[in-house]
């Protein structure tokens, strides 16, 4: 790896769990962690998808086996309306509940960030929408991936879904960072392929943006790179043969260090075009970013050549005598060839996107202008039509 040379003067921040435990079965540190955050009453903040699958009653036993009281609250929704944090909130409230657990993908721990601060914040969460809004830390929090992509338990924002507009806003706030995360392999070796594909390719856009960002800092630059060599290796493998363990301890892992990546470096561009094929084609966020990413990153390669070339180089592609832009290019390429190995497709016909949609795909990806601020190249509308072409 090649000597990076960084600037003193620039503040860089470092965000993540203040204690992650990772193992096979670290599961069954639950209740010992909770008991000893003070616990005595825990609420599990999951989804139907998860309690189906059993995978509450697994965290369940642990906080019982510990002596501990719990509730569990499964009625968390994707993109989760404010409407619904709200309830869970009333109910944690109410329930006279010491700690909030996550547990889940994305939206569960998300919510589970929320809740466990509304318990000392009064009114609704879209109260607290904004940056540092939150005037006091809640409950202990604690939060449980069940997915290995959006590497929410390392990060200090939660996305809700506003109803009243159909918008989604965002809550930052250094309190939603968890006491304690549990990244155990084996609650994920149930994700069916097609999201596990979904999912891991959300934690590679997280890594590649935040590798490119212009917020950039020395600690995003470790650990993006390595997530990006992890998620290049490991992916293939978790989606044809999900139930081994190895590769699925190792997308969880890359899915947890990109969190914290992007968490200190911020996203770009590749985001901030996706959004609108989640909202327009209820997409999952995975998904659309995955579809935008080998575009976005070839109209980003000349604003960062020699960072394209390093995410080829961690991808495992040769650039030994290549120019410095053969070089950068090679990194769109692995990402087809990572693509093409999980069945994923960047085409948005592929998807039942009209070509007659483009306006409405450019105004969605204007309106987003915000995530072209870190990006390394800057982006007009007639790049952002140019873009969105060359994904049809
Ligand atoms: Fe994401």
């Amino acid at each position: 790896m090649k000597t990076t040379f960084y600037e003193p003067d620039k503040l860089s921040t470092f965000l993540a769990s203040k204690k992650t435990l990772l193992a096979k079965g670290a599961i069954a540190q639950a209740g010992p962690e909770a008991k000893k955050l003070g616990a005595k009453k825990v609420m599990v903040v999951t989804d139907a998808g998860v309690m189906k699958a059993g995978l509450a009653d697994t965290v369940r036993d642990s906080l019982s086996a510990a002596g501990l009281e719990v509730g569990v609250f499964d009625g968390i929704l994707p993109e989760p309306p404010a409407r619904v944090i709200d309830q869970c909130a009333e109910v944690f409230r109410k329930g006279g509940y010491d700690l909030c657990l996550g547990l889940g993908g994305g939206s569960s721990l998300d919510s589970a960030k929320i809740v466990s601060n509304l318990a000392a914040n009064p009114g609704s969460v879209l109260e607290y929408v904004g940056m540092d809004m939150l005037p006091k830390k809640g409950t202990p929090l604690m939060l449980v991936p069940t997915t290995a992509g959006t590497g929410s338990e390392a990060t200090r924002v939660m996305v809700l879904t506003d109803e009243s507009d159909n918008t989604k806003k965002v809550v930052f706030s250094d309190y939603l960072l968890p006491d304690v995360s549990i990244l155990d392999p084996e609650l994920t070796l149930s994700v069916p392929p097609s999201v596990t594909a979904d999912t891991g390719l959300d934690a590679l856009v997280h890594a590649i943006e935040t590798h490119v960002s212009v917020n950039a800092t020395p600690y995003s630059d470790i650990l993006s790179l390595q997530a990006i060599a992890m998620i290049a290796r490991h992916l293939p493998q978790a989606y044809a043969k999900g139930g081994n363990l190895l590769p699925r301890y190792n997308m969880l892992l890359a899915a947890n260090l990109s969190g914290s990546a992007f968490a200190s470096g911020g996203l770009g561009a590749v985001h901030g075009l996706a959004y609108v094929l989640g909202t327009e084609y209820h997409m999952a966020h995975g998904r659309s970013n995955a579809i935008m990413l080998p575009h976005v990153m070839a109209f980003n390669l000349s604003g960062n050549l020699e960072k394209f070339a390093g995410i080829a180089e961690a991808m495992g592609e040769d650039i030994t005598g290549l120019s410095p832009y053969e070089a950068a290019a090679l990194s769109v390429e692995a990402v087809y060839s990572l693509m093409e190995a999980v069945n994923l497709s960047a085409r948005l016909t592929d998807y039942g996107v009209s070509r007659d949609d483009l306006p409405k795909l450019v105004k969605g990806g204007m309106a987003q202008a915000r995530l072209f601020v870190p990006n390394p190249r800057d982006l007009t509308e007639a790049d952002v039509e140019q873009i969105y072409s060359s994904a049809f």
